[in-house]
C-alpha cells in the first residue's frame, strides 16, 4: 500500500476523502512553497500533514497549519516544533494521550480517544495561510469531522481554527464566541476555543499552562459526560 494517501489516523482504510493527497496541487502559493523546502530540505516531510490519533477519536483538536520546521518536517501534527510541547502534555494529563511526547514521529506517544489535525495541511509562508487557501483545505476538515463515529467534541486552536470548524460545519464565523475559554455549540458537537500553545502565546504569557490545562479539564467532564453519541 502506497504512503502517499496514507492518513496515520490509527486503523483508517486509504485514501481517505478526509485527507489530502500527498501531492495535493489546490494551493498554488503553498505547492511552490513545498517545492522549495524539498530543494533546501529532501529529507523533509514536505507535503500535508496527516491527521494524527485515534480512529474512534472524541475529540478532535484542530490547529492552524504545520509549521515549516515542525509537521512539515517531521509529518505529524505539532511534532518538531515548539507548539507541540504544551499540547501533548496536556493531552496526556487528561487521558487523551499515553506514552512519551519526543518531537518525533516515532516517539511512543499515542492518542486514545483523541485526534489532531490542522484548519490547513500544508505549511504555509510565515505560518500565515491565506483565506483562498483556507477555503481550498476545508472540505478536508468537513470530512475529518464527519469520519469519526464518536465525535463530541471539538477544541479550535486560535482564531482561524474556530472560524474554519464552524465554516466546515456549514456555520458562520459569527456564529462561534471567539476568544480564549469560549464554549459553544456547533451542530452535533461541542467547540471549545482556545488561544493557539504558539510560542508566542506562551512566551508573551497570552496563554498559559493552567489556562491551557482549566480548558481541557472541562474538556475531559464534557467528553465524559457525552458518552458515545447515538448515530
Ligand atoms: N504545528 C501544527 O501542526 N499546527 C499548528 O497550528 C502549529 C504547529
Amino acid at each position: 500500500m502506497s504512503i502517499e494517501n496514507r492518513s496515520n489516523i490509527a486503523g483508517e482504510t486509504v485514501p481517505s476523502p478526509a485527507e489530502p493527497a500527498r501531492d495535493c496541487a489546490l494551493c498554488p502559493r503553498l505547492v511552490a512553497y513545498r517545492h522549495e523546502n524539498q530543494a533546501l530540505f529532501p529529507d523533509w516531510f514536505n507535503g500535508p500533514a496527516p491527521s494524527f490519533g485515534d480512529a474512534r477519536a472524541r475529540l478532535l483538536v484542530v490547529g492552524l497549519a504545520p509549521g515549516r520546521k515542525g509537521a512539515n518536517r517531521t509529518g505529524r501534527p505539532f511534532t518538531g516544533d515548539y507548539a507541540g510541547a504544551l499540547l501533548y502534555e496536556t493531552l496526556i494529563k487528561f487521558g487523551f494521550a499515553t506514552g512519551r511526547f519526543e518531537a518525533r514521529p516515532d516517539d511512543s506517544l499515542t492518542l486514545l480517544g483523541c485526534a489532531v489535525t490542522n484548519a490547513v495541511r500544508c505549511a504555509p509562508p510565515g505560518n500565515k495561510p491565506e483565506t483562498s487557501e483556507e477555503i481550498a483545505c476545508r472540505p478536508f476538515l468537513t470530512q475529518r469531522i464527519e469520519a469519526f463515529p464518536e465525535l463530541s467534541a471539538i477544541v479550535t486552536l486560535g482564531d482561524v481554527a474556530r472560524r474554519s470548524v464552524l465554516k466546515a460545519l456549514g456555520l458562520k464565523a459569527s456564529d462561534g464566541i471567539p476568544g480564549h475559554g469560549s464554549e459553544f455549540q456547533a451542530g452535533r458537537y461541542r467547540v471549545f476555543n482556545s488561544y493557539h500553545c504558539s510560542r508566542l502565546n506562551t512566551n508573551t504569557g497570552r496563554l498559559t499552562t493552567p489556562m491551557f490545562e482549566d480548558l481541557f479539564a472541562r474538556v475531559r467532564a464534557y467528553v465524559d459526560a457525552a458518552g458515545v453519541p447515538d448515530r
